[in-house]
C-alpha cells in the first residue's frame, strides 16, 4: 500500500526523521484555520498518490490564512494525473538552500535493498537518472546487515554530499532505514530532503510503500487505508477474503489458483482480439476450496461489476474435486437467485482435473440457462469473448 505524503511524514516524525509541522484537512475553511494555528508562511499541498504535484500546481505557498483558504479551494477537487484531490496538507513553509534526494527500496531481483542518493533532488529522480546518471549514487544494502552509521557514511560519500551536512544526512539515512524495517516498508523515499539556509536537514516530501504481507504485524496500518481511493468492489472482495483485482475489460474471470487465473487472463485477452478487442474485467482467485459459498461470493463480486458482460469460470480440480466445484457453481446460482440476484449474464465453465467427468455431468444435468460447458480452456476463452462482445 502506497501512503500519502502526510502519512509518510507522520511515520517519519514518529521515528525521528526531521519534518516540518503540518496538518491534513478536507476543506478550505479548515486549511485556513490550520494556517492560522501554524502562524507563519505555509504551503498548501495536494494529497494524491502520485508525484509531480508541484509541477501540476498542487503545491502552493501561502503568506497567511486567507491565502491558504484560497489555495486550498483551488487545489481541492483538482485532477492530478487522474487522481482527484480530496485532502490537502497545510504545512509550515521551509526556507530552502539546497534540495537533495534519498531513498531505500526493495531490490527483488538482487535479493537485497537499494539505497539511492543524489545532491540533485527536487526534480523527478528518473530525470536525474536519465540526464545525469553520475549524480545518482546507488548502493546495495544487505537485508540482514541493514544501514548502520558506517553504511550511511558510505552512501553519503558515494553521493558526494557537502561536508557541512554529511553528518546530519547520514543520521537521517540511519533513521529512514529504521522506518523501513520497523514499519515493514518496501520503499522509503524523500524528495526533496532539504538543507535550510541555517544548515538544518529536513524531509520536505515523503513517499512510503508498506508491505501488505506484513499488515498482521501492524494494527495501526489499517487506519491508513484510504477507502475513498479504493475500488468499492475490491474493498468488498477484501472483506470476503477473496483475491480480486479490478481490470478494465468485459470478461469476468474466476479460477482456482493464482497461476491458473493468470493464464486465463492471457488466453481471454488473446481470444478477445478476435472479437472486437474484448478483455478480462478482473482477476479473481477463489483459492483451493471452491465451495458453493466461496463460489457464490466470487460470482457475486464479479457480476456486481457493471462492465462484466460474460463470465469465465475456469477450474482445475485438485484436492477439491470437480464434482464439489460443480455443486458449488450450481449451489451458488441457486443461492443468488434466492437472494433476489438471479444471474442473467452468460457463464462459460471449463472444469478439468480430479473427477472432471462427474463434475461436467452435474453441470449438464442442472440445465441452467446461463451455464455453458466448454471442453478446453482455449475454446472456452473464445466462447466467452464472443458472448461478451455480443452482449
Ligand atoms: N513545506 C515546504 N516549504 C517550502 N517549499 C516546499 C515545501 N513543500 C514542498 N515545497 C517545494 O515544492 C516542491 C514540490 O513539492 P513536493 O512535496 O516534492 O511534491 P512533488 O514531489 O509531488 O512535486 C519541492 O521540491 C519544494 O521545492
Ligand atoms: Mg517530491
Amino acid at each position: 500500500m502506497d501512503l500519502y505524503e502526510y502519512q509518510a511524514k507522520y511515520l517519519f516524525d514518529e521515528h525521528g526523521v526531521p519534518v516540518v509541522p503540518g496538518e491534513v484537512c478536507t476543506s478550505a475553511q479548515l486549511a485556513e484555520e490550520i494556517a492560522r494555528k501554524i502562524g507563519t508562511t505555509v504551503v498548501v499541498k495536494a494529497q494524491v498518490k502520485t508525484g509531480g504535484r508541484g509541477k501540476a500546481g498542487g503545491v502552493k505557498l501561502a503568506d497567511g490564512p486567507a491565502q491558504a483558504h484560497e489555495h486550498a479551494e483551488a487545489i481541492l477537487g483538482m485532477d492530478i494525473k487522474g487522481h482527484t484531490v480530496h485532502k490537502v496538507l497545510v504545512t509550515e513553509a521551509a526556507e530552502i538552500a539546497e534540495e537533495y534526494y534519498v531513498s531505500f527500496l526493495l531490490d527483488r531481483a538482487n535479493r537485497a535493498f537499494l539505497a539511492m542518493a543524489s545532491v540533485e533532488g527536487g526534480v523527478e529522480i528518473e530525470e536525474v537518472a536519465a540526464t545525469n546518471p553520475e549524480a545518482l549514487a546507488k548502493i546495495r544494502v544487505d537485508a540482514l546487515e541493514g544501514v548502520d552509521r558506517a553504511k550511511a557514511d558510505e552512501i553519503v560519500a558515494a553521493a558526494r554530499f557537502p561536508q557541512d551536512v554529511a553528518d546530519q544526512v547520514a543520521e537521517v539515512l540511519v533513521t529512514l532505514w529504521d522506518v523501513l524495517v520497523k514499519e515493514d516498508a518496501t520503499l522509503v523515499e524523500v524528495n526533496p530532503l532539504i538543507k535550510t539556509p541555517d544548515g538544518r536537514i529536513i524531509a520536505l516530501d515523503g513517499k512510503v510503500t508498506l508491505d501488505g504481507n506484513a499488515d498482521y504485524r501492524h494494527a495501526s496500518h489499517i487506519d491508513m487505508v484510504d477507502e475513498q481511493a479504493s475500488d468499492p468492489i475490491e474493498l468488498r472482495a477484501k472483506e470476503l477474503d477473496l483475491n480480486y483485482v479490478k481490470l478494465d475489460g468485459e470478461v469476468g474471470i474466476i479460477g482456482n489458483g493464482a497461476g491458473l487465473v493468470m493464464s486465463t487472463l492471457d488466453v481471454v485477452a488473446y481470444a478477445g482480439e478476435r472479437h472486437g478487442d474484448v478483455r478480462p474485467a478482473n482477476f479473481l482467485d477463489i483459492g483451493g476450496g471452491a465451495s458453493a459459498d466461496v463460489m457464490a461470493n466470487g460470482l457475486d463480486i464479479v457480476l456486481n461489476d457493471p462492465s462484466v458482460k460474460a463470465v469465465f469460470v475456469n477450474v482445475f480440480g485438485g484436492i477439491t474435486a470437480c464434482d464439489a466445484v460443480a455443486n458449488g457453481i450450481v449451489g451458488a446460482l441457486t443461492m443468488l437467485a434466492e437472494r433476489g440476484e438471479a444471474v442473467t449474464k452468460p457463464i462459460v465453465c471449463r472444469i478439468d482435473g480430479n473427477n472432471a467427468e462427474e463434475g461436467r455431468r452435474i453441470l449438464d444435468e442442472a440445465e441452467h440457462e446461463v451455464i455453458e460447458l466448454v471442453g478446453t480452456m482455449d475454446e472456452a476463452a473464445d466462447r466467452v469473448a464472443q458472448l461478451a462482445a455480443r452482449n
